[in-house]
């Protein structure tokens, strides 16, 4: 029987990361934002994220950005779709499910669903203004 167990270390945080973004990369729908639309330097953006989700799940304020206004500026150059945010969530919630389960997993999944749906919205709100 396969039992997984939790997210519970700054480890298991890189190793979700790292194979998110290599699902994410070979994406049709959203790859090609990560791989040619923006330049992103891997070493940093691999620690940030996991920054970003220590100080979400494991109460450890390490991430001190503003993850909002990157997504702006790449909504301006990319416009961000339902679609690319369904397929970012699919990845996203897969990649939990292949490798970790319990509380904190779920957490990631509903914090990333929430964020996704509040950064759609706020995309949205954008668009609206300019026209
Ligand atoms: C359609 C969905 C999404 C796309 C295409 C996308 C794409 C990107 C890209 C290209 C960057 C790098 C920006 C740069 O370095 O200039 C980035 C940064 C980041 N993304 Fe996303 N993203 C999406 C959704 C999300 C969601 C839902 C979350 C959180 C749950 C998230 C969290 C972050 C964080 C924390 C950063 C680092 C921002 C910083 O501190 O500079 N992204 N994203």
């Amino acid at each position: 029987m396969d039992i997984k167990k939790d997210i519970e270390t700054r480890m298991d945080i890189e190793q979700f990361t790292v194979t998110f973004y290599e699902k994410v990369k070979a994406d049709p729908t959203i790859g090609i934002i990560f791989t040619e639309k923006v330049s992103i330097n891997w070493e940093k953006h691999i620690p940030l994220i996991a920054d970003f989700w220590e100080t979400i799940l494991l109460d450890n304020p390490v991430y001190k950005q503003n993850a909002m206004e990157s997504h702006f500026s790449l909504n301006r150059i990319f416009p961000l779709q339902k679609k690319h945010f369904d397929t970012w969530l699919y990845l996203f919630n897969t990649t939990l499910d292949e490798l970790f389960a319990g509380e904190k997993t779920n957490l990631a999944k509903q914090r990333a669903l929430s964020i996704a749906m509040l950064m759609q919205h706020k995309m949205n709100s954008e668009k609206n203004d300019i026209l």
